[in-house]
């Protein structure tokens, strides 16, 4: 494929836009934010996105647009040695979020099919929450969804990167962001709401221990779409004018702002319900249609969001296939097209037992996780820090200079923070990502 070959300077943000709000924001922060004392959780999560977060993100951009390579030819070609091992690991890690990602995102379908239908409105919350543990636990139907998902990320990932991905993102996050906040309004309005509003944005410092700052981290890494690779892909598609630092700070911002209106929206409710706020991975599925039925035309909103949510999350499954993809296409030298297919296959059938764990599997555990959890602790626990403290040193110490003149588009554009990038990169990130790894074992 050629390069550079984004429309436009907006079309690039809004696809690393597109990649990194998902499911990660919507459904994963809230119930994360939730089981780690809320505004405690808050704080160092913004805390960690708007520094370490910030510095890996233009990093990954840097070396993609330095190198045009996918993550692997990347590292090769800007220095070599050891570093494509980084880019491995980011391809395996992309692979396996992919075919637990695909779960929930094949929930999200189900719940389009639910909301067309009327199944979600009018119900009282306890029964809402019974029809999903029903829903997630039946060993076929969530299969489907599964499946329909991964066909259509593989439709997306094989019409390339300008047509698939591009468009969609242009109006549809900027709907899915109004909606949030529509939908923040009605929560923040049913009684009982400000109680849930004050866990939420009230931090109680005696709860930030090893365990929240670590959740914090994965979940900036995760839902920044960070330590895999995804950025540096899409950043060798981008032209050399484009001013770096400016656009991974508007993604962090956009990412970060979704995040905590999503927060808005679960968490007051969660309260107002009396639903547990520590719950787990069911919440926004339970608490989301309570608050539609609490909406006048919430049949209409119901819709509406779950189909935005949908297509958040296959702009971001489609980042995810694309590195695997990439390295299959650019390493391998393997035709695009089929080797998609045969990937999307290859994560549908990792994604069952994932999928089964939420049902007949349930006492299958290790580590006392189940398998979901454990490929979702594997992957985003573990290789994805790794990933940031790779990738930071990477840029920090092998090619920081070279780094720095990419930054700056060779000095078209002056970057006030190199100096304070250039340490974050060398010695904050790596030992703070170490020592959050290390004291959340
Ligand atoms: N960031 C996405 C979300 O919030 C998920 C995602 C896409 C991702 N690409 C990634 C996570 C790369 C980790 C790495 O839903």
């Amino acid at each position: 494929m050629q390069r550079g070959n984004w429309g436009s300077r907006f079309g690039f943000i809004l696809a690393a836009t597109g990649s990194a709000v998902g499911l990660g924001n919507i459904w994963r922060f809230p119930y994360v934010a939730g089981e780690n004392g809320g505004g405690a959780f808050l704080l160092v999560y913004l805390a960690l996105v708007f520094t370490i977060g910030a510095s890996v993100m233009l990093s990954e951009f840097v070396i993609g647009r330095a190198a045009e390579r996918s993550p692997v030819s990347a590292l090769k070609k800007l220095k070599g040695g050891a570093w494509p091992v980084v880019g491995f690991i980011g391809v395996a890690a992309g692979f396996i979020i992919l075919s637990f990602y695909s779960i929930v995102a094949g929930w999200t379908l189900a719940y389009i099919v639910k909301a067309a239908t009327g199944a979600l409105t009018a119900l009282d919350p306890n029964i809402l929450a019974a029809s999903f543990e029903s829903f997630i636990s039946n060993p076929i139907q969530p299969l489907i969804y599964h499946g329909i998902f991964i066909a259509v990320t593989v439709g997306v990932v094989t019409a390339g990167v300008h047509r698939g991905i591009e468009r969609s993102c242009q109006l549809l996050l900027p709907l899915l962001f109004v909606i949030l906040i529509a939908l923040a309004v009605r929560s923040l309005t049913l009684p009982g709401a400000m109680e849930g509003l004050s866990f939420y944005l009230t931090p109680d410092f005696s709860r930030i221990n090893a365990d929240v700052v670590n959740s914090a981290l994965t979940q900036s890494f995760f839902s920044l779409s960070l330590g895999m690779g995804a950025m540096i892909t899409y950043g060798s598609y981008l032209s050399h004018k484009e001013n770096l630092p400016g656009a991974a700070l508007w993604v962090v911002f956009c990412d970060a702002m979704v995040a905590v209106t999503a927060g808005l929206v679960i968490i007051p409710a969660v309260f107002a319900f009396s639903f547990d706020p520590t719950e787990g991975p069911g919440l926004v599925f339970i608490t989301l249609p309570a608050i539609f039925g609490q909406m006048p035309i919430g049949f209409i909103f119901s819709l509406l969001f779950f189909v935005l949510l949908f297509i958040a999350a296959l702009t971001s499954a489609v980042s995810l296939l694309e590195v695997v993809t990439a390295y299959f296409v650019d390493e391998r030298g393997l035709r695009r097209k089929p080797v998609t297919i045969c990937i999307g296959f290859a994560i549908f059938l990792v994604g069952i037992p994932a999928s089964l764990s939420f049902g007949p599997w349930n006492g299958i555990t290790l580590f006392e996780m189940t398998i979901f959890d454990l490929m979702e602790y594997v992957a985003a626990n573990l290789m994805l820090p790794l990933g940031g403290i790779a990738i930071s040193l990477f840029v920090g110490w092998a090619i920081f200079p070279r780094a720095l003149e990419e930054a700056t588009s060779k000095g078209i554009h002056p970057f006030f923070w190199a100096r304070p990038w250039r340490f974050l990169c060398r010695y904050v990130a790596p030992l703070a990502i170490a020592w959050i790894l290390i004291a959340g074992l």
